[in-house]
């Protein structure tokens, strides 16, 4: 696909169909990832790829989540749309039926803590536009970070942080695109 289309054309998809994906398809994108800039080459990502019965246990984990932590904030910004606070509790507890959840976790540096962030949202953005590219779905979400503890239990993961998890799978929908709010650019010219 054209770069600009895969930019404008990818959505959060958070409803997939149960078909697996070829793990070398995972492979790749986890490598275009890794071509992300980061602060002073740091590298500082690391992805751990989860498939089969554990998907079971982060989608009880991301049940609670939303049950504790996400749906209040929904409830703040979403009063007018019941219906998105719906949609959104069934796909926490159910991840879309995701095949694919990818744990992405950043270790700490010397750089700092934004740095540091703003380095694995870059590789994050790269896998995104990577899976959209290849007819893959994904949703990027930093919901379920409160119970960041209880994944960690589940990859594994003692020493890193945990930044994100992305749900991936082939698309069982086609999201329209939430329109681009304006005045969000400004030149300053002598
Ligand atoms: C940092 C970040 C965190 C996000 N966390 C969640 C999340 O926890 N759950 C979710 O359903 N979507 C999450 N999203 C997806 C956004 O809701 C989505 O990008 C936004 O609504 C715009 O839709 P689009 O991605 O289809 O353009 C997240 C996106 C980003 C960049």
């Amino acid at each position: 696909m054209d770069f600009e289309d895969v930019v404008r054309s990818r959505r959060s998809i958070r409803k997939f169909k149960p078909d697996a994906v070829p793990r070398e398809v995972i492979e790749e994108i986890l490598e275009l990832a890794t071509w992300a800039p980061s602060a002073m080459n740091t590298q500082n990502w690391k992805f751990i790829v989860v498939t089969g019965e554990r998907i079971e246990k982060l989608k009880t984990i991301a049940g609670e989540a939303f049950d504790k932590h996400v749906e209040a904030d929904l409830e703040k910004l979403f009063a007018k749309y019941p219906m998105v606070i719906k949609a959104t509790g069934k796909y926490f507890h159910s991840l879309g039926g995701a095949p694919v959840v990818i744990c992405v976790y950043r270790k700490e540096t010397v750089e700092g803590l934004i740095p540091d962030v703003e380095s694995v949202a870059a590789a994050i953005q790269n896998l995104v536009l990577a899976a959209h590219n290849r007819g893959l779905g994904a949703c990027w979400m930093t919901g379920v970070l409160p119970l960041a503890d209880k994944i960690n239990e589940i990859t594994g993961e003692k020493k890193l942080e945990l930044q994100a998890i992305v749900t991936i799978g082939y698309p069982d929908t086609e999201p329209k695109p939430p329109p681009r709010k304006p005045g969000r650019i400004e030149w300053i010219e002598d």
